[in-house]
């Protein structure tokens, strides 16, 4: 069994992602994480046992019986919602996972009312959190800072799980699952997401919710990935190169409409300016074509659907909310029980909760 103890920073950061998985997974060697990182710890049949888990707690959840069985499991424990980056979907459907699972939680929302602040340093403020908690769920603009802290944490005398709920541009392992799921529920009695065609359109070059998913969706058989954009903002070279070496079917376009006539979904994004380099660089790309409106909705298969991380600017029409391919809104709903269903994982608790009597 390999652990975060037996191997070095340098060495273990080192690593190509899919060798850093056995690092991250629960000691016990059920095959779930203790921290979650990145996409590439998730193989298809963990994928499958979160849906299932999730299925099970939303139902479970349903009787007053349920959900205060439920909330019994984890009220011995605390977790610390840690979010120096803006976010309403992420941090609320964590907090709300937390809360259906009885955990208490507390959060900085804000590095400015921290003592990072008056200098402290990141490793010294989750040392800090690590004192009264027993997870930590983090959102950093900083790619790497949640990996660096996870091994940190594990080499401490106080280890405990992290949970990356959006890293820099690089990673958001949670949201990409929420997609899987999404997609998993919405092709359930159609055939499964084996064999279709998905489509990425907008600021695919930012969009961490792009890499985490594009990787997520390689675990199922003969899946196409198509990405739009202008060129400006196209989908990064390491995000092919896995394509490639996976031997995934993809395309390049900038054609939305010529992709959404032979997508069964359609993952749109913002533009994500606030990476930009220089003030203003995103304004002066036309990103015109990259938009879902009525026309895009009118070539759209009648089994396809609309997939959004949000949050949205202009595009998608608020014209296509009330389509029923329309998945944006489910998604948000899914995201709350697949980070319950990771979180009861992460904690060991998937077995106790697939067999209970409710
Ligand atoms: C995404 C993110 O933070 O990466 N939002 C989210 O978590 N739902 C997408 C975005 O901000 O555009």
């Amino acid at each position: 069994m390999a652990r975060l103890t037996d191997i070095g920073w340098e060495e273990f950061h080192a690593l190509p992602l899919e060798a850093k998985r056995p690092y991250l997974a629960r000691a016990e060697g059920d095959g779930m994480p203790y921290h979650t990182l990145f996409a590439q710890q998730f193989d298809r049949p963990v994928l499958e046992r979160l849906c299932a888990l999730s299925n099970r707690i939303r139902f479970i959840n349903k009787s007053r019986e349920g959900a205060l069985y439920l909330k019994s499991l984890l009220a011995h424990k605390r977790a610390m919602l840690y979010f120096s980056q803006p976010s309403s979907r992420t941090f609320l459907s964590h907090l709300a996972a937390c809360q259906i699972l009885g955990l208490t939680t507390g959060s900085v929302r804000d590095a400015a009312t921290s003592s990072e602040f008056k200098g402290e340093s990141h490793e010294d403020s989750i040392r800090t959190f690590s004192s009264y908690f027993d997870m930590i769920i983090m959102r950093s603009p900083e790619q790497g800072l949640a990996e660096k802290m996870s091994w940190e944490l594990s080499n401490s005398s106080r280890p405990i799980p992290i949970l990356n709920a959006g890293s820099g541009k690089d990673q958001h392992p949670t949201q990409a699952l929420l997609d899987i799921y999404t997609l998993v529920r919405s092709f359930e009695e159609k055939g499964g997401i084996d064999g279709r065609t998905v489509t990425f359109c907008g600021d695919l070059k930012r969009g961490r919710t792009v890499r985490s998913l594009s990787y997520l969706l390689t675990n199922f058989r003969d899946v196409k990935q198509v990405f739009v954009a202008p060129k400006e903002l196209q989908v990064p070279d390491d995000v092919i190169a896995t394509l490639e070496a996976k031997g995934v079917r993809h395309e390049i376009s900038d054609d939305l409409r010529a992709a959404t006539k032979m997508s069964d979904a359609v993952y749109m994004t913002r533009i994500q300016d606030e990476w930009d380099d220089s003030k203003g660089e995103s304004a002066k790309i036309d990103t015109s074509r990259f938009k879902f409106g009525a026309e895009e909705l009118a070539l759209l298969g009648p089994d396809s659907i609309i997939m959004h991380p949000l949050p949205r600017r202009d595009e998608i029409a608020t014209c296509c909310d009330h389509d029923p391919r329309a998945m944006y809104w489910r998604q948000m709903r899914n995201g709350m029980w697949i980070r319950t269903a990771l979180i009861a994982g992460t904690f060991g608790l998937e077995k106790s909760i697939m067999e209970c009597g409710y």
